[in-house]
């Protein structure tokens, strides 16, 4: 059942482990600090299931700690049919994930679904790389195009459903 209090977004990469939970704490967080919470929900899932269960990837959770984000809590999921009924925003990390979203997506499925990164500054990266099989220096990437699409989503969002 959609919460018709709130508007929800949930963030989609491959493992739920590294990408879409750094997205969940990086937004959530903008929420908090505005005092959005009763208005906005923020979710994550991953289209694999290696992972379900799983804390986010210790590398993800150190390089996120040093900007202030904790991934502690968060466990890993898959992302379900179900989610589509949920969510007003389904945004994938990348375009491998949003083409197997949108062979999920039920027939009829009013909701936005879409690359996070379309709510970025630079048109021309439109995809949140995988960081899992890199350096460190992917985790700081990552952060960085994670941060600016939030404030680009957050604003869109103020600016249209709340
Ligand atoms: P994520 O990164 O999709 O950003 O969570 C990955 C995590 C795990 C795997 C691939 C990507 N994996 O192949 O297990």
């Amino acid at each position: 059942m959609r919460d018709s209090q709130r508007v929800s977004v949930l963030f989609v990469c491959l493992g739920n482990i590294c990408r879409s939970p750094t997205a969940d704490a990086v937004l959530g967080r903008k929420v908090e600090a505005l005092g959005l919470q009763s208005r906005l929900l923020v979710d994550s899932a991953g289209t694999g299931d290696w992972h379900v269960g799983e804390p986010p990837d210790p590398r993800a959770q150190q390089h996120a700690a040093r900007r202030g984000y904790d991934l502690s809590a968060l466990r890993a999921r898959q992302v379900a049919v179900e989610d589509f009924h949920r969510f007003d925003f389904i945004l994938a990390m990348d375009r491998n994930n949003l083409a197997e979203l949108e062979r999920m997506r039920p027939r009829g499925h009013a909701g936005e679904l879409g690359l996070f990164l379309r709510y970025g500054g630079d048109a021309r990266a439109l995809e949140v790389p995988d960081p899992y099989y890199g350096g460190e220096q992917g985790f700081e990437e990552v952060l960085d195009l994670i941060e600016e699409a939030a404030d680009g989503l957050l604003a869109h969002i103020r600016r249209t459903r709340l």
